[in-house]
């Protein structure tokens, strides 16, 4: 497995989310994986969570290799009860939640007209409605983080461009950046600080494979990217480190573009 978590150097105080506990779902592989790998690196205590137990075990024992705290809790964001389960899980081993990044997500390209229903519906059941189950299920605990709780949803600005092939996770990744911003609006009260990262496209991940390798599209995105380079996971993970530290206390309700210049637009376009 590519190692999307090497981090080179951050530029954040070794200790700074010391004391902290957060969920990453999603968390064994490819970004959710990097953020992991920050945020541990950091001080925090880490709990990771998808489908694949096996997975997510061998990637909380490459973090432990490092000295993390890290819990390793099956989950499938799809159905609220396992959420809650992994959330309470997370809670009892640390004592509290502070940070919940809704990373898990599904995607695969398909034209729309050879879409079935059940495929939109997957789609659509993992990354709306599945960031919806973790906001649930971690309000109370965000809401009584001394630290301050942080919600972050890893999205895309594809989402908002009209993303052909992809309609389902454009439509779903679109209704998660409007919910995190009316949860931003409604927790500010609480303490509770809600972002989402919009990440450009991260060199060894299932997204990039599926999106660009597998469609031979790749080599041209590379050449056109504005900086010559895909992203890497830690790109993506120190961002979330920024927004779940405390430099980002009056950061709320915001998209943070992580893209290499991506959204400007691309080398060689017209
Ligand atoms: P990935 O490694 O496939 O990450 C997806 C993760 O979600 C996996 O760990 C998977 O683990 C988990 N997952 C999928 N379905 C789930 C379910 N029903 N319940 C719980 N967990 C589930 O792909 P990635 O490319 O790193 O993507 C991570 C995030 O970044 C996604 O939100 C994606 O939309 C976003 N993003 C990626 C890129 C990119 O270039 N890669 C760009 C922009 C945004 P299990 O299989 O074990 O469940
Ligand atoms: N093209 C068209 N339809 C597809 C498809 C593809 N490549 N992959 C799945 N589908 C359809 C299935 O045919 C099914 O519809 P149907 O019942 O009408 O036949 C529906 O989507 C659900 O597929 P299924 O395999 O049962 O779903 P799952 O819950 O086991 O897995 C996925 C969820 C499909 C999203 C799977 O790709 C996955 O687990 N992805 C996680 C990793 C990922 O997507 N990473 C990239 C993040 S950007």
């Amino acid at each position: 497995m590519t190692d999307l978590g090497a981090v080179q150097g951050g530029a954040f105080a070794p200790d700074c989310l010391k004391g902290r506990t957060a969920l990453i779902t999603g968390g064994g592989s490819g970004i959710g994986f990097a953020i992991a790998r920050a945020l541990s690196d950091a001080g925090a205590n880490v709990a990771i969570s998808s489908r694949n137990l096996d997975r997510l075990k061998e990637a909380a024992q490459r973090l432990r290799n490092s000295g993390a705290q890290i819990l390793a809790v099956a989950a499938d964001v799809r159905e609220p009860e396992a959420v809650n389960a992994a959330v309470s899980a997370a809670v009892e081993r640390f004592g509290g939640l502070d940070i919940l990044i809704a990373n898990a997500a599904g995607n695969f390209v398909v034209p729309f007209s050879d879409m079935s229903f059940n495929a939109w519906r997957t789609v659509v059941d993992i990354d709306l409605n599945g960031t919806f189950h973790c906001a649930k299920a971690a309000y109370p605990h965000l809401k009584a983080s001394t630290h301050g709780g942080r919600l972050i949803a890893i999205s895309t600005l594809r989402a908002l461009e009209g993303w052909p092939g992809c309609a389902h996770a454009a439509a779903a990744k679109a209704g998660v950046m409007s919910l995190i911003r009316s949860l931003a609006i409604e927790w500010g009260p609480d303490g509770i600080l809600c972002n989402t990262i919009a990440p450009g496209p991260i060199d060894g991940t299932e997204g990039v494979k599926r999106l660009y390798e597998d469609t031979g599209e790749a080599a041209v995105l590379t050449a056109n990217l504005p900086l010559g380079r895909l992203g890497r996971g830690e790109d993506v993970a120190q961002a979330v480190l920024y927004l779940c530290s405390d430099a980002a206390s009056f950061v709320t309700g915001t998209d943070l573009v992580v893209d290499g210049g991506r959204q400007r637009g691309q080398r060689g376009a017209t």
